[in-house]
């Protein structure tokens, strides 16, 4: 609690987000567990096939777990870089996908809290990877940690990830309502992950878009508009693949969910990569 209030808020996404080079999407949720970590790989996937450079950086500092769903063995993490055991050129690897990714080591108590070292060089190598890549995407922790909080205000642009399940979608709402106050984020992108049916994201974006409508709006008074980016379906053949460690567009590149995450790749690549 003291800890919280002794740390400067996250600022605005303006305020530190790099300009120019690589354009930087925070992926994170409200409630844990929704496939953060499964759509930020398969997504580096496809939009690596896509032709673009991409790098995957895991912040979620606290409890990484991107290694394991690529099943990657780092022997150096962003905690040797942060603290000046490893170059940064050292802690970045090839994923299986052919995107690089930068670890980050799970179990690191230090890392669950902001202090301002962590801040200084979290915002130090996002800084340095900028020029190197079309696409960074942040891998973030669930929720609204002070963590999570800093990591998303680097991005340029939010991809909250949400199941249809109510307690998913309370959080998510808790979770946009603080990036629009906190960081006058005035529109966020929403996938729906783990539909049961076609139309379904849709469907749930448009009743969270009421809710926050009803009781949210930016500090300045600005609504915080809610961009439907895509839907991936539950799939048996995800779980196949996490459970094989491997990436779901290598074991089933035809199944209903890894065509979900090609279009998707396509609707980002569209939308959100190479605009100013
Ligand atoms: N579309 C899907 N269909 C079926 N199962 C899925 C789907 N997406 C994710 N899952 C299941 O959900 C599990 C959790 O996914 P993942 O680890 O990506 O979540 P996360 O949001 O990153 O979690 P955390 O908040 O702990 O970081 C996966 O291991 C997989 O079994
Ligand atoms: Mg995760």
């Amino acid at each position: 609690m003291t800890d919280a209030l002794n740390t400067p808020p996250p600022s605005a996404p303006a305020a530190q987000a790099p300009t120019g080079g690589a354009r930087i999407i925070a992926i994170t949720s409200g409630k844990g567990g929704v496939g953060k970590t499964f759509v930020s790989a398969n997504l580096a996937a496809a939009l690596t096939r896509r032709g673009l450079r991409v790098l995957v950086l895991d912040a979620d500092l606290g409890l990484a777990n991107l290694d394991v769903v690529l099943n990657l063995h780092p022997k150096i993490t962003l905690h040797d870089v942060f603290t000046g055991k490893s170059t940064l050129d050292d802690a970045v690897v090839k994923a299986p996908g052919g995107f690089s990714v930068l670890l980050a080591g799970s179990g690191m108590v230090e890392y669950s809290r902001l202090t301002p070292e962590v801040r200084d060089e979290f915002l130090r190598i996002v800084h340095s990877l900028v020029p190197r890549y079309d696409v960074i995407l942040l891998d973030t922790g669930a929720g609204i940690s002070d963590v999570v909080l800093f990591a998303v205000s680097l991005a340029a642009e939010v991809l909250v990830v949400a199941t249809p399940e109510p307690t998913s979608l309370t959080d998510a709402y808790a979770a946009i309502k603080v990036l629009a106050m906190q960081q006058e984020r005035k529109q966020v992108r929403v996938v729906i992950n783990q539909t049961a049916r076609p139309g379904d994201g849709r469907a749930i974006t448009g009743q969270l878009q009421q809710v926050l409508d009803r009781f949210v709006s930016t500090q300045s008074g600005h609504p915080v508009r809610l961009l439907h980016l895509g839907d991936i379906p539950s799939d048996q053949a995800v779980r196949d693949a996490v459970m094989r460690r491997q990436l779901l567009l290598t074991t089933t590149p035809g199944c209903p969910a890894a065509l979900a995450i090609s279009q998707l790749a396509g609707k980002v690549e569209e939308t959100l990569v190479g605009k100013p």
